[in-house]
This record gives structure tokens, C-alpha cells and sequence, in this order.
């Protein structure tokens, strides 16, 4: 006699490996690096993962309505990008030129382009152009696997136009599948307006925008630039301190192209994360290990912007954190949104096994937005967000550089891309 097989609304099957870290705790230290399972399939129900198990066992166990062969694929967890700017209109590729042609990203920005010009774009757009853009961007996300983005604003920098990305963001929400964790960074840069009373905006954040933000409900977390030309570690504590007063959660641009002390404070007020650290001190190291701070390392940024310091994310993880990766998608510092360029060059420059950065990218990455206990790994009662690349094994998750293997993405059980066999080809 055999059992009746319970109903599955999707398999997947015929897989060379599944990769996956487990838990949903950030994995830190030696811990860090993900499963590999060999020979397993998943079944999805009602959106959430419902057996991850032996082929042969989910074969005579469930029945589906849709059945997805890996065809000798990987499977993965869809990758969380913990990082991204992602509401801004044009480009900037003539300063990209300038940094080729020896300029730095500081001179730049001081000679009014960098961030303020995105934000003369921003200012003079409307929400629909920037909705449009925005969901262009998300599909492009979604074919390069990423099925969450910590998204934040900072190219706004008024009351007004600040709201309005808020707004952006959370329409998007509405319309696409990707799941988007709204972040307000109106601390990005100090408006024209405010060029020569600088305390004024710092002011406006405190008394007026981050209580408009909060009452809104749009944003989870607050941001700051906190950098010698931007943001001092005073100004950082009193507005980091207003957001979590007013329940927002808190990450941080720190330490990135100077070593201010950014970490410290990040540990101090007990971050979400700590993001970028390429110039953190081993003080600052230690201070986040001791505070549980995630690091949201982005290793593509360094390069776009011919940085010489990159973050020590191999000494951060011998001290026991637990680093997460992101791509910084900007139209600044990283014109890219690929999370599998980002494995390769954590592999390539900051010497993460593909274990390790895969990890760091899913599981590590969800949680430093809240999010472990639901998304970012593969695992029954988890969502069923999965990537299925044309990588015959976990390595060549880094191995593979400048080849995007997505094949198809599923997110909370629908499959939202696929590639077609032209493509492929
Ligand atoms: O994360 N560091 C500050 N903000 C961005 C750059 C934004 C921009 O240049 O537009 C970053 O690198
Ligand atoms: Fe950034």
C-alpha cells in the first residue's frame, strides 16, 4: 500500500547542489560559510519552503502543480542586497571619468557634483519618473537573483523631496515582487541651501524631518553619512539617537574613505550595521564584535571608486563577526546591481570562500534587516525565495566572474524570472 503524497504547490528537482546557510541568527567567525547539500530537492507550499530533503524521498512524498527541473543547477536562497541607493534619476558617468582620469571622489563631490547632483535629478523629478526608473531597477535586481533590497533615500535632502522617495519607495512595494526595506537617509549630504549653516540641516533632520518620517511610517531604518566632509561624529550621535527615539532602526555609511570613529559610534548606539568600514580601525573592529553590529561590507566600491583601502573583512571574521555583502547600487560609487559580481570580488579581494560569501549574502544580510527569522536560507518554514544558476557547484558561485547564471528566481513560492533558452544560448 502507498501513502497519498501531500500537495506541494512547486518542486524543485534535479539539482547538482542546494547551497544554503542555516538558522536565523546572523552566522559569524568560523561559522560563517553555508551547506552544501548534494542530491536534494524542495518542495514550496502556500509560499514558504515545506521539505527540503533526499530527491528520491520529495519524489515519493509530495505531488506539485508545477514541477522545475535544476537541470544539474545550484539552488540558493535568493540573495538579500543589504545596500542600495536605488531612487535617483541619470547618470554620472562623466565623473566616473573624471576618477579615471585621476579625479577623487571627495574633489568631486566638493566641486558639486557627487551625491548633489543626484540630487538636483531628484529634485526635479517627478514620483512617476521615479517610480518608473525605481521598478525598471527592481527587475533588473531580479534577474541578477537578489528577491529582497534594503533600499534607502539621500538624494532628496528637503523635507519634500525627502517624503517624495519615501513615497517612491513604498508604491514599488506595492507593485513589485521584490521585497524592499525603505531606509531614510537624509543625511546623505548637506543641501546647497544649507551650504554655509550646516547646524541648521542638522537641525531640520532632528526637529522636522525625522518626526515627519517616523509619523509617515514609510522608512524601518535612518542612515547617515557620517565622513570628514560630511557628517562629524557629533552631528552622527544626535541624529542617529533622534531616529531610534522615534523608533526607527539604525545603519551607518562609516569609516569609509577616512577613519572617523564611525564604527564606535555604530556600536555605541547599537546599529542594525555598520556599512562600508574600508578604513576601520582594529578598535572599531572590536568595538562592533563586542555590540553584535553586522558589518555590510560592499566590495565593489573600492574599485569603482579606485580606492586603495578595502575593508579587512578576513580580520573582521577572525574576530569572530558576521559580515554581510551588498552591491551599494548608486549612480555614484556603484553603477551595479549584480550580487554574484559582488561573491566573486569578495572572494577575489577580501578572501571569502564561496561558503562564506554566500552567506554573507543571504542569511547575514536578512538579518541585519530584521529578517532572519524569515528569509535568507533554505529551510522548511522559511519563505521560498530561490535562486536556480546555471553553476554546476557552490565554488563556481565566485569562481565565475562577470557571467550572470541566473536562470530563474522564485519569490515566496511564484516564480518571478525566467530565462529564456535565447539567452541561454
Ligand atoms: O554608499 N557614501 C555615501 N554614499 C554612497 C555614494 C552615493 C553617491 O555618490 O551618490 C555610497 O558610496
Ligand atoms: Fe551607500
Amino acid at each position: 500500500m502507498t501513502t497519498p503524497r501531500s500537495k506541494a504547490d512547486l518542486i524543485i528537482r534535479g539539482l547538482a547542489e542546494i547551497a544554503t546557510p542555516l538558522g536565523s541568527a546572523p552566522l559569524a567567525g568560523a561559522d560563517l560559510g553555508a551547506e552544501v547539500l548534494q542530491g536534494a530537492a524542495v518542495a514550496v507550499l502556500d509560499g514558504r519552503i515545506a521539505a527540503v530533503a533526499p530527491e528520491a524521498e520529495i519524489d515519493a512524498s509530495w505531488e506539485a502543480t508545477e514541477v522545475i527541473e535544476g537541470r544539474g543547477g545550484l539552488l540558493v536562497p535568493g540573495f538579500v542586497d543589504a545596500h542600495t541607493h536605488p531612487v535617483f534619476f541619470g547618470a554620472r558617468d562623466e565623473e566616473f571619468e573624471m576618477r579615471i582620469a585621476g579625479a577623487s571622489y571627495v574633489e568631486i563631490s566638493k566641486a558639486g557634483g557627487g551625491i548633489l547632483s543626484s540630487m538636483r535629478g531628484v529634485r526635479e523629478s517627478s514620483k512617476e519618473v521615479l517610480l518608473a526608473l525605481l521598478l525598471d531597477r527592481l527587475d533588473r535586481f531580479v534577474e541578477v537573483g537578489t528577491t529582497t533590497v534594503e533600499a534607502k533615500t539621500g538624494y532628496g535632502l528637503s523635507p519634500e523631496h525627502e517624503m517624495k522617495c519615501l513615497e517612491v519607495l513604498a508604491a514599488a512595494a506595492q507593485e513589485h515582487p521584490v521585497e524592499i526595506v525603505p531606509t531614510f537617509l537624509g543625511a546623505h549630504d548637506f543641501p546647497p541651501e544649507y551650504r554655509d549653516k550646516r547646524a541648521d540641516y542638522v537641525e531640520l533632520l532632528i526637529e522636522e524631518m525625522l518626526p515627519q518620517v517616523a509619523e509617515s511610517g514609510l522608512a524601518e531604518y535612518c542612515d547617515i553619512f557620517t565622513e570628514t566632509h560630511v557628517f562629524g561624529i557629533e552631528d552622527s550621535r544626535r541624529v542617529m539617537r533622534r531616529g531610534a527615539e522615534l523608533g526607527l532602526g539604525i545603519r551607518m555609511h562609516v569609516d569609509q574613505l577616512t577613519p572617523v570613529g564611525g564604527a564606535e559610534l555604530a556600536a555605541e548606539l547599537g546599529a542594525a550595521s555598520a556599512d562600508h568600514l574600508e578604513c576601520v580601525t582594529p578598535e572599531g573592529i572590536e568595538a562592533l564584535g563586542r555590540a553584535g553590529v553586522i558589518p555590510v561590507l560592499c566590495p565593489l566600491v573600492p574599485l569603482f571608486l579606485r580606492q586603495e583601502e578595502e575593508a579587512p573583512a578576513r580580520r573582521m571574521i577572525d574576530a569572530g563577526l558576521a559580515p554581510a555583502l551588498a552591491t551599494d547600487f548608486n549612480p555614484g560609487s556603484c553603477n551595479v546591481q549584480s550580487m554574484p559580481e559582488v561573491l566573486s570580488w569578495a572572494a577575489l579581494r577580501y578572501g571569502m570562500s564561496a561558503r562564506e560569501a554566500l552567506s554573507a549574502a543571504t542569511l547575514n544580510a536578512a538579518c541585519s534587516l530584521g529578517r532572519g527569522d524569515r528569509l535568507g536560507s533554505i529551510e522548511v518554514e522559511k519563505q521560498a525565495d530561490l535562486v536556480i544558476l546555471d553553476l554546476p557547484g557552490h565554488r563556481h558561485l565566485t569562481y565565475e566572474l562577470g557571467r550572470n547564471p541566473v536562470r530563474c528566481v522564485v519569490k515566496a513560492g511564484e516564480v518571478i524570472y525566467e530565462r529564456t533558452d535565447e539567452a541561454i544560448a
